[in-house]
């Protein structure tokens, strides 16, 4: 087994195409994509076998298991999200709670089959404050997302060598990307293959991650959902529900 070094890496940088560029990326290191460090692609399996023994960063100490992702292995769509969940973080499974519970009601509404799709986080434990008896979500910082995407994401793109990457918010796009990018700006687009934060080619949707919607006003929800379910139906040609 090949465990992971712990070593902060430093923050990747990636060229978006002019029409899909966010912001000025936080930092000012140009480089290009890292490439793979491995001379052979592990499969998914090994790679969740080996995530599972993560100690890449502090975030496995109170953490109840690595998440890692799930979904098919050739599956021509990835979904990116933040981080699991409390639910997440028991079942052991990405997206099964209510921000999962959202994403599969848009993804049937769009046309996406969800078990047709991988779905994953850029970082792999739950980070969590506790407050009395409830874990409360906390955001990773930068240097979590850095040094997970690197150990894992990366690694479960080259296994799956997808054709569309969808990034569901703003933790998602750093992560793929490899830099702060803008959700308002560039989302409900293809953004056909632009240099990701690691060397693969893939076309690329950036949206608002599901929980966003779980937190806008009750008399917003519903023009929410429908603008999430519109970017959705972008990820439809590359995996349509009847495929
Ligand atoms: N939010 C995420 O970003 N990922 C999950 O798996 C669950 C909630």
């Amino acid at each position: 087994m090949i465990h992971p070094t712990p070593s902060p890496r430093s923050p990747r940088r990636a060229t978006v195409k002019k029409s899909a560029r966010g912001p000025r990326p936080e930092t000012q290191t140009p480089t290009t994509p890292r490439p793979s460090t491995r001379t052979s692609t592990p499969s998914i399996t090994a790679l969740r076998e080996e995530a599972a023994h993560c100690r890449a960063c502090p975030l496995y100490k109170n953490a109840t298991q690595t998440v890692f992702g799930a979904g098919r292995a050739t599956a021509r769509i990835v979904f990116v999200g933040e981080q699991p969940g409390d639910r997440e973080d028991l079942a052991g499974k990405p997206f099964v709670g209510p921000a999962g519970q959202l994403l599969d009601r848009a993804l049937e509404r769009a046309g996406v089959d969800r078990a047709a799709t991988y779905v994953t986080n850029a970082v792999k434990h739950f980070k969590f404050e506790p407050r009395g008896k409830r874990r409360i979500h906390k955001k990773p910082n930068e240097q979590e997302v850095s040094i997970c995407s690197h150990q894992w994401l990366d690694q479960e793109l080259h296994a799956i060598e997808p054709e569309l990457i969808v990034a569901l918010g703003a933790t998602a796009a750093r992560a793929v990307f490899g830099k702060a990018t803008a959700i308002g700006k560039n989302r409900g687009h293809i953004i056909s293959k632009p240099t990701l934060g690691t060397d693969i080619a893939a076309d690329v949707l950036v949206t608002v991650h599901p929980s966003y919607l779980l937190r806008v006003p009750d008399e917003d929800r519903a023009a929410a959902f429908e603008q999430f379910v519109d970017d959705l139906k972008l990820a439809r040609k590359y995996a349509p529900a009847d495929s």
